[in-house]
């Protein structure tokens, strides 16, 4: 029989065929337009180096513990996120009912974005260059088409039931889009005048380094990491007892990283040549910079359609995960078949996607707090919604269940490096740390 994620039962629950099957499958989710898309347009809007810093800290010394955790308490109780914490305390769900809520909120936006790479294929693929399109695109009932197919697209994989096959993909997919990332940053490195943008985005000038600074790269490092919102929990839920939740997450950890750094390398530098210090910032940056890169280079339109089909399978593979984690719990809570809990996720999404879309154009005039209608979704998901979840999640393993059930779990199948300092982490630093960063960001401070 075939589990959720189309994986095999070995036990009453399925799981993955080995340790490089659960890191490849979890790398695919985590890598996405969180690495080459927000984590660029995050460091251009936030100063650059400052916010690379920051979002090295972040990842540091949240990232470690914060993903081992999760995939801990998906172990542990081999449920997805409601029942894992109902079975810890029944009053804990609401924690999953909360970090369900995040994908939900994520998954219409992903899907604009990803509408706007297919958009992108398809002018290249025609011919064009690509310069100055993003406005007039993003803008049109072409972005809105492009938006449906990507819902379509990730809709059948995930009501097909064939993830397993896209997880396969990963494996072969990851390694190449590494280096194309890293001859791409070469020939960006080359390129003359390059310099200025390497250091704006290398060398923190601590004068940019505030609050927003770090909220922001919190954000961005659950946002890329696939945190508080339910998709870790239900990837740990699938791990094999015998394999090391710390090495897989590391792994893990090494590989979003070095994607998004290197993403980063190769836009802020284009875009801070392109347009100095008056960068474009919001959605459409990467968009914009993206043909400047390869208009001029030999063979660019071959490398930006290798590019973007690159860029594409890994917005699938994550969007995959986006909707499995909101259509795995609605299958457990509900005990719906796979397929009308898909349709129940994708035909809303349908709709607010489309008014995302719009808001690119005709719905430009919604704008509340000097946000459109995708930043209002990132905002409520990224800056709200992830911080209180895992401020609850910290607080219940820290002072409800006690943290010796995390390590436990983690040492039984391996070392846990962080382990003296869990308790204090996930009792005091973290909780304290997480509720500055969201009253901070919901201050807008
Ligand atoms: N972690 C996923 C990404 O970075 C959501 O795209």
């Amino acid at each position: 029989m075939k589990g959720q994620h189309g994986l095999r039962d070995v036990s009453e629950r399925g799981s993955f065929s080995g340790k490089i099957g659960f890191i490849m499958a979890t790398a695919g989710s985590a890598v996405g337009l969180g690495n080459i898309w927000r984590f660029p347009t995050m460091a251009a809007s936030h100063g650059g180096g400052a916010f690379l810093l920051a979002y090295i800290i972040i990842v540091v010394v949240f990232g470690l513990a914060m993903v081992c955790t999760e995939i801990a308490l998906g172990r542990m109780t081999r449920k997805s996120p409601i029942d894992a914490y109902g079975t810890l305390r029944p009053r804990a769900k609401i924690i999953g009912v909360l970090s369900t809520l995040v994908p939900a909120l994520i998954y219409p936006y992903y899907c604009v974005v990803g509408g706007w790479i297919i958009g992108y294929l398809g002018y290249y693929l025609a011919g064009s260059d690509c310069i100055g399109i993003f406005g007039d695109f993003s803008g049109s009932y072409l972005a809105v088409l492009t938006t449906i197919v990507f819902i379509s697209i990730v809709g059948i994989i995930v009501y097909l039931g064939v993830d397993r096959g896209i997880e396969k993909l990963s494996t072969i997919f990851m390694p190449v889009f590494l280096i194309l990332l890293v001859i791409l940053v070469v020939y960006v490195l080359f390129q003359p005048g390059s310099m200025g943008g390497m250091e704006y985005f290398l060398l923190p000038d601590l004068s940019h380094v505030d609050a927003s600074v770090f909220t922001s790269a919190l954000g961005q490092a659950f946002f890329s990491l696939s945190l508080a919102m339910g998709i870790t929990i239900t990837y740990g839920s699938y791990m094999k007892k015998q394999d090391s939740i710390q090495r897989s997450s590391m792994t893990v950890i090494v590989i979003d990283s070095a994607i998004a750094i290197l993403a980063g390398l190769l836009i802020v530098p284009i875009a801070y040549n392109a347009f100095g210090e008056s960068m474009p910032s919001g959605a459409g940056l990467v968009f914009v910079a993206l043909p400047e890169i390869f208009t001029g280079m030999p063979g660019g339109t071959l490398v930006a359609i290798f590019f973007f089909i690159m860029l594409f399978i890994a917005a699938v593979t994550s969007a995959v995960s986006i909707l499995e984690a909101v259509v795995s719990t609605i299958i457990d809570r509900f005990h719906a078949t796979r397929h009308r809990a898909v349709l129940f996720v994708t035909l809303p999404t349908l709709v607010v996607g489309t008014l995302i879309s719009l808001g690119f154009g005709p719905l430009d005039w919604i704008n509340i707090a000097g946000k459109g209608l995708l930043d209002l979704f990132d905002f409520a998901s990224n800056t709200v919604l992830m911080p209180v979840v895992a401020l609850l999640m910290c607080i219940f393993i820290g002072h409800v269940i006690g943290p010796k059930v995390i390590t436990d779990e983690i040492e039984s199948s391996g070392g846990f490096s962080l382990k003296r300092i869990y308790p204090i982490l996930i009792k005091w630093v973290f909780p304290v740390f997480l509720a500055i960063i969201l009253v901070t960001g919901v201050l807008g401070i």
